[in-house]
């Protein structure tokens, strides 16, 4: 690692929103600590893309449901070198079960809570206690419209998303006071695989003023803002990139 860098932790950046927010973040100067779960054919291309561009990675894995597994790669990746620590850390892991909440399973209930909130808070914990040594840091937190609004057919990600959010408002009072700020951006239909299966796509993007879904790039430059001295000042707030679909 190249420890002269300000460095980032992006969680699942193999595909989608992360690898875009990866990618991004590099190209604003930091060391990006590419995390994935499973795909690693996907974090091997965000890592080439990269490093193509002339910026720095490396490869983090670990289910984010697993405290232990969290702590353990977080901890022998700090002891593996000189001088290092996470400055940033963005929570975009994330699933979704859909299906109505009389059909929803306790399994699927629990998945999707365990993914989006277990998940986030296993690795603010983690970083959190090291950013108040170090009196900085930055944590944005990747939530959904969802979240704010209430979807039919995600009782259990609209769940997971509004308390996403209610921790970033909690974490970010209890560590302002040490210089460090929590934020998060809440997405509204963006183009990924995630939303590949939503049922009458092009119905409801008519209904978003800005007339399309999003682009991946769009929420990383949502993020990359978060964490920028531009936003020296935001902390606790929620960044809608929704193209203004339903604003909270
Ligand atoms: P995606 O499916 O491409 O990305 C999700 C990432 O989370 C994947 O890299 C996956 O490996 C990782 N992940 C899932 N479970 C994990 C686990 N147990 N441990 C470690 N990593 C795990 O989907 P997308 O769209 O890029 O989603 C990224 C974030 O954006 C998610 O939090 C999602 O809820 C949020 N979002 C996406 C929207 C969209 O329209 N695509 C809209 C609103 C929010």
């Amino acid at each position: 690692m190249n420890t002269t860098k300000a460095c980032a932790l992006v969680t699942g950046s193999s595909s989608g929103i992360g690898k875009a927010i990866s990618i991004r973040l590099s190209k604003d100067g930091y060391h990006v600590l590419l995390h994935y779960n499973r795909n690693s054919a996907g974090v091997e291309d965000t890592l080439g893309k990269i490093q193509a561009a002339g910026g720095t990675a490396e490869v983090l894995q670990f289910d984010v449901t697993d405290s232990a597994a969290i702590e353990a790669s977080l901890e022998r990746w700090v002891k593996g070198g000189e001088g290092r620590k996470i400055d940033v850390l963005v929570n975009n892991a994330g699933i979704h079960e859909d299906t109505l909440t009389g059909l929803m399973s306790d399994a699927s209930f629990d998945r999707v809570i365990k993914t989006n909130v277990h998940g986030p808070f296993f690795l603010m914990r983690w970083c959190i206690r090291k950013m108040i040594r170090a009196r900085k840091g930055c944590i944005v937190n990747v939530a959904s419209l969802s979240g704010q609004t209430g979807n039919a057919g995600q009782i259990n990600y609209a769940a997971s998303k509004a308390a996403l959010i209610a921790m970033t408002k909690t974490l970010a009072m209890e560590s302002g006071s040490r210089g460090i700020r929590v934020n998060a951006v809440s997405p509204g239909l963006v183009q990924t695989e995630m939303i590949s299966e939503i049922p009458y796509l092009e119905e409801i993007t008519k209904r978003i003023p800005l007339g399309r879904v999003g682009t991946p790039e769009e929420v990383a430059g949502a993020v990359a803002f978060l964490c920028s001295p531009d936003a020296s000042y935001i902390t606790g707030q929620t960044l809608s990139v929704n193209g203004g679909l339903f604003p909270a």
